[in-house]
């Protein structure tokens, strides 16, 4: 079954062609970040603006690249939540004219079951249950348990920040660009993790102990940045590297605890912060053996695109959810 993605939930505009839920065979993005990079995050209407110029040629290149015509697909699958309103209306909007025009069924999804599908991208489909997914992005930070396919349960989120969005807010107060994630590691290279102690929020409460909270970090660090008399790169690079090490361990330390709680066979990274090398090698260390650990296959399939849109609607029809 050879199923095209739509995803246009934020800034990147994509079209993708996945056959069989696993197999790649277009994943066409194409992202108005440098636009966003001037104000320092996504502004929504200039997002919806360039998916508009950007929806038919992506779409187009999606099916050139597979070498499959109209005829060859046998499903569409778009985004339909969560996301910017307008830019999700686009990607919406034109699957429903695809699929009327060329009569194909129309399966829309679930933005973070996307991302939790990312995972199998490139990988064999036959994965051992229970799951415990850390879906972490610009715009979610949620636990997920997945007992089998699209069976979710949310035993954890964000009070306030997503991990994604902490780091882009960091990298704005360092004057080191957007999105902050990979700019934030690049200078935390070069930094000392161990020079700054900021904190690490694990909340009161039975209630609140898979929940996560960025935002005193984040204050914490505008703190520091607000005192100091300049910013020069050292600090800069100090204090990428001593948040980072932060968020990483919150998330480590919580993620560890519930899949030793939860007795899972796997733990899966997914979204954009999962790109994150730190927190890969962290996790792999204080997980316990016996429970393997995955993150998306290619760098690519962390971030927002196309091709986990098309294996989650796979998944989805493959189990009749
Ligand atoms: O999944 P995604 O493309 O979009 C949303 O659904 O939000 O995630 C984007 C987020 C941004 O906040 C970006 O700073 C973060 O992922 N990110 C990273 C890395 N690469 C991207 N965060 C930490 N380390 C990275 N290497
Ligand atoms: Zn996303």
């Amino acid at each position: 079954m050879r199923i095209l993605g739509i995803e246009t939930s934020c800034d990147e505009t994509a079209a993708a062609v996945v056959q069989d839920g696993t197999k790649v065979l277009s994943n066409v993005i194409a992202s108005s970040v440098d636009l966003h990079a001037a104000t320092g995050g996504v502004v929504p209407e200039v997002a919806a603006r360039e998916h508009i110029r950007q929806i038919s040629p992506v779409i187009d290149k999606a099916l050139k690249d597979a070498s499959v015509g109209w005829d060859e697909i046998d499903a569409i699958a778009v985004t339909q939540e969560p996301g910017l309103i307008a830019s999700l209306l686009i990607g919406i909007n034109t699957a429903q004219t695809i699929a009327y025009i060329r009569k194909k069924p129309l399966i829309p999804i679930n933005h973070i079951s996307g991302h939790i599908y990312a995972n199998w991208l490139n990988r064999a489909d036959d994965m051992d249950f229970p799951i415990l997914v850390l879906t972490i992005s610009g715009g979610h930070n949620d636990m997920v348990l997945m007992e089998n396919h699209h069976k979710f349960k949310v035993i954890g989120e964000t009070l306030d920040d997503a991990a994604g969005e902490a780091f882009d807010k960091v990298a704005r107060l360092l004057n080191l660009g957007f999105p902050g994630g990979p700019v934030i590691a690049k200078a935390a290279e070069k930094g000392d993790s161990t020079s700054f102690k900021f904190p690490r929020t694990h909340l009161h409460g039975d209630e609140n102990r898979y929940n996560f909270s960025f935002s005193g970090l984040k204050s914490a660090v505008w703190r520091e940045v607000k005192d100091l008399p300049s910013l020069s790169a050292k600090k800069a690079n100090d204090i990428a590297a001593s948040f980072q090490m932060a968020v990483v361990d919150i998330l480590a330390d919580k993620l560890v605890r519930a899949a030793e709680e939860y007795g899972v066979k796997a733990v899966h990274l997914a979204g954009g912060v999962s790109a994150n090398q730190l927190l890969r090698q962290v996790v792999r260390q204080r997980l316990p053996k016996g429970i393997s650990l995955l993150w998306p296959a290619k760098n690519i399939y962390c971030t927002d695109n196309a091709a986990m849109v098309a294996t989650a609607a796979y998944f989805s029809r493959k189990f009749m959810v």
